[in-house]
């Protein structure tokens, strides 16, 4: 077989077989493919797309991989959960402990933030002592003592998926949807939990811009669990806004911490997408038999506190300081906190939230470069959401702020960020659309 004839066929539009789409991801690792040679391939890809036998054959090649996690011995349906990435996404700090306090077993590996969107990792590292880099051994034990966990993912795992995601980032390859497909459900798939609810974003802070766009993606995604034998469920969401009202780890987790800990209401937009995510992965775990009494199930778990309390063990499990759950205040002392006030009344128009991830990165909340050193503390935290009524001078954000060089340069991505218009904008979907198992071929 040659890499280039296999290139050739792609780049004709033809379907590349499953023994050419394993011989260009083993060669990569093995080094008889180049770099070069893969790139040229995925660039094609992008052109030409691909099939859905040929998105599963490439999911499967890059799962096999590397290393897989056997979570067969922990009792119970292990689900799992992902998002495309977004700005104030703290769902996973919120669902995942609630779905554990109802009985799910959540078993999750996560990755960190890059650009303007966030990361979970980062934003459980925010409390002093927890440490993400746990063996496999001790995540499950955790998961098996407490019912959830979220670590970093393994290194051994989907190496075929960093080297691959590195030449796309430096290659104008990340765009393609079979290519994001494989990706996220190759390391997820690897990860070895027995379903996942997928958050697939749409709008101006995630990946997929387009609500078409993120139809696709999420049913390609449906479709790759459903073959591999893992139930699989998409929710298509809104990130034409920021979720939450904090961007930044700190900030996040104490959000995340308010709303465990039921001081949120439930028709704010995260509670609304986390209990969505929730219910969803409640009904593929078995636990819940529909969405009426999945969301019983978890309102109880907010009132009680139980939910809070898998957070506290979560963290407690992981090495951290849990006087920072028990005061969150503890998670945001910065030296300074800047508000940036309306330029004229109106209401909250159109709100760019990759400009205001962006922002918060500026502030230190996120990394330009993978090798960037986060502070916790930092971020911006919203006064105003979506559609909100708003004075000439009434802060619409807070900054939260260590080192003040890039102030200035910050509050005016927010002025431009946020549109204020003299009248009330139409209200905006949250959710779009579920896509499960039945929708896809
Ligand atoms: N997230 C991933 O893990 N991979 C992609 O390709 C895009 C988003
Ligand atoms: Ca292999």
């Amino acid at each position: 077989m040659r890499t280039v004839d296999i290139i050739e066929n792609k780049v004709k539009g033809l379907e590349n077989t499953r023994e050419e789409i394993e011989f260009l991801v083993n060669g990569l690792l093995s080094g008889e493919v180049e770099d070069y040679q893969m790139s040229a391939w995925m660039m094609a890809i992008r052109f030409k797309g691909m099939t859905d036998r040929e998105t599963a054959d490439l999911t499967a090649a890059m799962t096999g991989s590397g290393d897989t996690v056997d979570l067969g011995d922990i009792p119970g349906f292990k689900v799992d959960k992902h998002s495309t990435g977004g700005v104030g996404d703290t769902t996973t700090l919120i669902v995942a402990p609630l779905v554990a306090a109802c009985g799910g077993v959540v078993a999750k590996m996560s990755g960190r933030g890059l650009a303007h969107s966030g990361g979970t990792l980062d934003k459980l590292e925010s409390v002093p002592g927890v440490n993400i880099e746990q063996s496999i051994d001790t995540f499950k034990a955790i998961v098996k003592r407490i019912g959830v966990c979220v670590i970093g993912q393994s290194s051994d795992l989907d190496p075929a998926d960093k080297r691959m995601y590195a030449l796309r980032d430096v290659t104008g390859t990340v765009q393609s949807i079979p290519l994001i497909a494989s990706s996220i459900m190759s390391k997820k798939i690897a990860s070895g939990a027995d379903g996942i609810v997928l958050d697939v974003k749409t709008g101006n802070g995630a990946f997929m811009e387009t609500l078409d766009d993120a139809r696709i993606l999420a049913k390609t995604m449906v479709a790759i669990g459903k073959h591999s034998g893992k139930r699989t469920v998409a929710l298509i969401t809104d990130m034409n806004r920021p979720l939450g009202m904090a961007i930044g780890n700190g900030l996040e987790l104490k959000e995340a911490i308010e709303a465990l800990s039921g001081i949120i209401p439930l028709d704010d937009p995260l509670m609304q997408v986390s209990l969505a995510l929730a219910e969803n992965m409640l009904i593929i775990s078995g636990i819940a038999q529909n969405e009426l009494t999945a969301r019983d199930m978890l309102v109880q778990a907010l009132k009680s506190g139980d939910g809070l309390n898998k957070l506290r063990q979560m963290i407690e499990s992981l090495g951290g300081y849990t006087d920072y759950i028990d005061d969150p205040e503890l998670l945001i002392k910065t030296e300074t906190t800047v508000c940036v006030p309306a330029l004229k009344s109106g209401y909250i128009g159109a709100i760019d939230s990759k400009s205001l991830g962006l922002g918060a990165m500026l502030l230190g909340a996120g990394r330009e470069v993978a090798s960037d050193v986060i502070d916790p503390s930092v971020g911006i935290l919203m006064h105003k959401r979506y559609g909100d009524r708003v004075n000439k001078g009434e802060p619409i954000a807070e900054l939260f702020i260590n080192d003040r060089s890039n102030e200035s340069r910050v509050i005016s991505l927010i002025e431009q960020a946020v549109v204020i218009l003299d009248k009330k904008p139409e209200n905006i979907p949250l959710i779009y659309d579920i896509i499960n198992e039945d929708n896809v071929i």
